[in-house]
């Protein structure tokens, strides 16, 4: 007996006019998911996918634009910079208003002091400060911290979890958007997790 037709999972992109989020686009398009990509002065991006893909406008600190846009969706997958603290309340607020559970964030390494030989900098305090909020709320969330991005042609990366040293320096932008697509997609994957992200 046929199982039906498998349903494609509906993802919404904050911040969807960023490097990572632009390199993953088509990467989740490829892996069949539904995009909804919300940024701010929408008129930047070009449509990739009408059938597959709405553009919506809005700010993530806004108070209406991220619960409109959460209508609907199966997964969040938050791409910011910036005052990330303010942004992870709000998106946290708007997923428990919403009923969404499943948010994919992409924070920093270093967030932590756990690379070593390297100095914690304060301006990761606004990543360590958005890390905890997400950490506080009941969302199935994950927190990406990566390393620096290198476009090396592979999709391979390395994991570590919170409370190891962080191994290597760079991870690559194919290897990232492959791992942002595999949480989008496949329930249950690193839930309620915080990992390093680097090249193998
Ligand atoms: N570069 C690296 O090697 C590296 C390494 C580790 C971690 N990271 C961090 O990883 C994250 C993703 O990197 P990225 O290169 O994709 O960053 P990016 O290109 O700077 O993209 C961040 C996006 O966030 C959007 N944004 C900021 N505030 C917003 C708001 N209030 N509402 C809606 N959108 C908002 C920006 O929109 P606008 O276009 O409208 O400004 C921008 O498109 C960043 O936080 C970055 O610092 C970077």
């Amino acid at each position: 007996m046929s199982a039906g037709p498998v349903q494609s999972t509906k993802v919404l992109v904050l911040g969807a006019n960023g490097q990572v989020a632009r390199h993953t686009t088509p990467v989740l398009l490829k892996a069949g998911a539904e995009l909804t990509l919300f940024l701010r002065r929408a008129n930047r991006l070009a449509n990739p996918d009408p059938t597959r893909v709405q553009i919506v406008e809005g700010d993530v600190l806004d108070a209406m634009a991220p619960r409109v846009a959460m209508q609907g969706q199966d997964v969040v997958y938050a791409n910011l910079a910036g005052d990330m603290a303010r942004q992870a309340r709000s998106i946290v607020d708007a997923m428990h208003e919403t009923g969404l559970k499943r948010l994919t964030f992409v924070s920093s390494m270093g967030i932590y002091c756990e690379v070593p030989g390297e100095k914690y900098r304060s301006a990761l305090d606004p990543y360590r400060d958005a890390a905890a909020i997400i950490e506080a709320s009941d969302l199935d969330y994950t927190i990406l911290r990566p390393g620096w991005f290198n476009l090396e042609a592979s999709a391979s990366y390395r994991l570590t979890q919170k409370g190891e040293p962080f191994i290597g320096h760079d991870v690559t932008l194919d290897g990232l958007s492959a791992l942002i697509t595999v949480l989008a997609t496949t329930p249950g994957s690193h839930v309620r997790e915080s990992l390093a992200v680097s090249h193998v």
